[in-house]
């Protein structure tokens, strides 16, 4: 018998927005006027909590993103107003937050174990029968499969809170299994975590007020994606698949950034929580099919794909269906685990070591596959980078067609020592470029022979191309060539920049001349490189790509796109497959993204390390573009984030004549130029403060605010060129340290009296 315990629409976390709103009559809807202000505080984070679960965990949401923003600015305001009404467990505390300082570790009640893996049928039925063989005879095991999140685990704590509900006291890391790290401003920004779980629920649920969930946190591929984008236009290196990711970004400090990231958590395990001593991080529930229709009952995301089977045949079958699922997910899984069911049954099977007997982890075999290299070409990116793209001997690796890979750079190359014919390895990880990981060469594999030449001049553009000191990187470093052009409009159309839908690969290439059908081409059904280069060239020096019939361009930088002159319905008709649709959908777009604000336009115009944050703290300090561009490099470096690399590029893009005049054109066109400044005063500017303890009613995010307003600025840890440390009840060592230092110690009363009439000021 195969049951399904748990349904839920599979595309549940790859949906987060966009979805159709209906408005609704919400049972929950109080008033506002008619509540007191903390009636009114907990009534709006009753609401919010409500619909945040309807849009993040069920998908369903009944709220439009106006309704919702409206609640949450009075909840907002209301705090701003009230300090001593705010909860840690507010909605308005996931996000914004400043990390508390560094990570503190914290031991798990009971270890976070690992699992023992099965690479094979084979391995699967033995690890069955040691279980048969464990558990009397006579005694048949149900199991529940779960899919393999390929992330990190992570413990979370709920205590009880106001009202009876059940509040989320802390998230911690795996860490070395026995200790963890407490990473619970970071998890507060998870929207699928909930930071209460209401009595109403517990009750419903059948929880008690404390208890634990286990789980794992995962990055999807979009946000993945969204991720090494950015990273790539601030001049980093990726990261190299969604679980580095994952990992990376619950460990950093500025939960601002987590929050953009977009994890999210599937819960899988449900303990006792702390209050109940000896028992504490034991199952909660009898079995773990209860445990995981529990969590689903109390609010939190439980993978849909989960099974309770009574048969080694059935936990075969989850396996094959689990691997025809893989690719289509918006997450990336590794395997399949497998758990006995009955927690009575997992008490009588125990541990081995690090890891339980009454669970596995069938891991799904590598994918890699073996395969020829028969020639490298070469791309041009934005930037002018030029990465060695490997065309290869097709090949089926997961069941996908890899035709290319990636080389990277020069020093890649050199280090794989491959040649043009040698017979490699490919692997598909969790990133979506595949690579050449090693040369294969024995018997059966002889070496190649031709070895790859770069070129010495842009495939594109003939330009020649630079090395530049300490950078490993191969560049055209001609601002006009046609490769970088084509980037370039992709990069400004781009979501999460000018939103320009329909201006994808083809349409640019059309645009700008390019043959269409080499775009089309490049950018074909493999697993190759996705967008994957224009420009590219024999690595031997040969022909390279055919270039289709070239006609004349419409337009040749980003502003022509916003010229009626050259885009306009005529001009778009007469290009290849353009009908009247596309094209007045096209032109609204273009219209539209005159509107996104001066974070995206700056973000659009590709300044070398200008990512998301930058731009955006570039527009809220500076307001407007004729300020960025007339600013000093003292004044950028003055900006929280841009050190003097950023500056120093920023500087140089803009005072570059065409990138002036592209900015003029772009003005005349009616782009947003300017911003909302943030209002800084200059008081305690070049002054470094240190919270400790917690204050009377000031949060730490507030206290925060309130210095960086004034131009100070909040560091974690006390040294000699501290400016002052701000003590609350029960500071601990930092006070200690300032008093050892002389550093000057003052209370909230002396902070508020440094930087009158700051935000949350009472
Ligand atoms: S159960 C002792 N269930 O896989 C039980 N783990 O290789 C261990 N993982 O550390 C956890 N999906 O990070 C469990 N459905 C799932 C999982 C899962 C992914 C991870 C987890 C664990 C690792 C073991």
């Amino acid at each position: 018998m195969v049951s399904i315990i748990l349904a839920m629409d599979d595309e549940s976390i790859s949906k987060i927005s966009g979805l159709p709103c209906r408005p609704a009559e919400d049972p929950f809807d109080a008033q506002p006027g008619t509540d007191s202000v903390p009636a009114r505080i907990e009534a709006l984070g009753e609401q919010l909590r409500h619909h945040e679960y309807l849009y993040y965990v069920l998908d369903a949401p009944e709220w439009s993103d106006a309704r919702y923003d409206a609640a949450m600015n009075e909840l907002r305001a209301l705090e701003a107003a009230h300090p001593e009404w705010v909860t840690p467990d507010s909605p308005t505390q996931r996000v914004g937050g400043k990390p508390r300082e560094g990570f503190v570790k914290v031991a798990h009640s009971r270890p976070m174990l690992s699992l023992d893996n099965a690479y094979n049928e084979g391995e699967l039925r033995a690890w069955a029968e040691r279980v048969a063989g464990a558990l009397t005879s006579g005694e048949t095991p149900r199991y529940v499969c779960e899919l393999k999140l390929d992330g990190l685990s992570l413990a979370l704590q709920y205590q009880a809170g106001a009202r009876g509900a059940a509040s989320l006291k802390a998230g911690v890391t795996r860490g070395d299994g026995t200790i963890g790290e407490d990473v619970t401003g970071n998890v507060r920004t998870i929207r699928t975590v909930p930071l209460q779980v209401s009595a109403r629920t517990l009750e419903r649920a059948g929880l008690p007020a404390g208890f634990e969930v286990r789980g794992e946190v995962v990055m999807p591929r979009k946000a993945f994606e969204q991720m090494n984008r950015e990273r790539e236009a601030q001049g980093l290196a990726p990261a190299a698949n969604p679980r580095n990711a994952a990992a990376g970004t619950l460990r950093t400090l500025e939960p601002n950034i987590v929050a953009q990231r977009r994890l999210q958590m599937f819960a899988y395990f449900l303990l006792r929580g702390e209050d109940a001593g000896e028992a504490a991080g034991e199952p909660l529930l009898e079995s773990q099919s209860a445990a995981l229709a529990t969590l689903r009952e109390a609010g939190f995301l439980v993978n849909p794909h989960a099974r309770t089977v009574e048969s080694l045949a059935e936990v075969l079958q989850f396996v094959a269906e689990a691997e025809g699922l893989r690719d289509g997910l918006p997450y990336e899984i590794d395997g399949v685990v497998i758990k006995v069911d009955a927690v009575a049954q997992q008490r009588r099977l125990g541990f081995t070591g690090k890891a339980p007997r009454w669970a596995i982890a069938y891991k799904f075999p590598a994918r890699a596959g073996l395969t020829r290299l028969l020639e490298v070409k070469f791309s041009v990116g934005r930037t002018g980078k030029i990465t060695p793209v490997a065309v290869l001997s097709p090949v089926s690796i997961g069941g996908t067609t890899v035709t290319r890979a990636t080389l990277h750079n020069p020093d890649e190359v050199q280090r794989l020592g491959v040649r043009i014919g040698d017979f490699v390895s490919v692997e598909r990880g969790g990133d979506v470029i595949p690579k050449i990981t090693e040369v294969i060469s024995d018997a059966e594999h002889p070496r190649g022979e031709r070895e790859i030449v770069f070129p010495a001049a842009c495939p594109r553009c003939g330009e020649t191309l630079v090395r530049a000191e300490g950078e490993v990187d191969l560049r055209c470093v001609n601002a006009s060539c046609p490769a970088r052009l084509e980037e370039e409009l992709r990069h400004f159309a781009s979501r999460g920049v000018m939103n320009i839908e329909g201006l994808g690969e083809v349409m640019v290439a059309q645009l700008l001349g390019h043959s269409a059908a080499k775009s089309a081409a490049a950018g074909g059904e493999d697993a190759g490189l996705g967008d994957a280069p224009f420009g590219e060239m024999d690595a031997a020096g040969g022909e390279g790509l055919e270039l289709g019939p070239a006609r004349s361009a419409l337009v040749h930088s980003i502003a022509d796109l916003y010229d009626p002159e050259k885009v306009n319905r005529a001009s778009l008709l007469g290009l290849d497959r353009v009908g009247e649709k596309t094209a007045d959908a096209l032109l609204e777009q273009i219209a539209r993204s005159k509107q996104q604000p001066l974070q995206r336009v700056l973000l659009g115009l590709g300044i070398r390390h200008v990512g998301e944050r930058t731009a955006q703290a570039l527009a809220e300090e500076f307001g407007s573009i004729d300020a960025i561009m007339a600013a000093g490099l003292e004044d950028l470096t003055r900006v929280k984030d841009i050190g003097p690399k950023v500056a120093e590029t920023v500087r140089e893009f803009f005072s570059n004549r065409r990138n002036r005049e592209l900015v003029e054109r772009l003005r005349g066109y009616g782009l947003t130029f300017t911003a909302e400044r943030k209002a800084r005063g200059t008081a305690l500017n070049g002054l470094t403060f240190v919270l400790t303890g917690t204050l009377p009613t000031l949060t730490r995010e507030q206290a925060t605010e309130r210095i960086e307003s004034a131009g100070g600025k909040v560091v974690g840890s006390v040294s000699k060129k501290t400016g002052f440390v701000v003590a609350g009840a029960e500071a601990g060592s930092k006070l200690d340290k300032a008093r050892q230092l002389g550093v000057p110690v003052i209370d909230e009363a002396e902070l508020l009296a440094m930087t009158p009439g700051g935000p949350a000021l009472v």
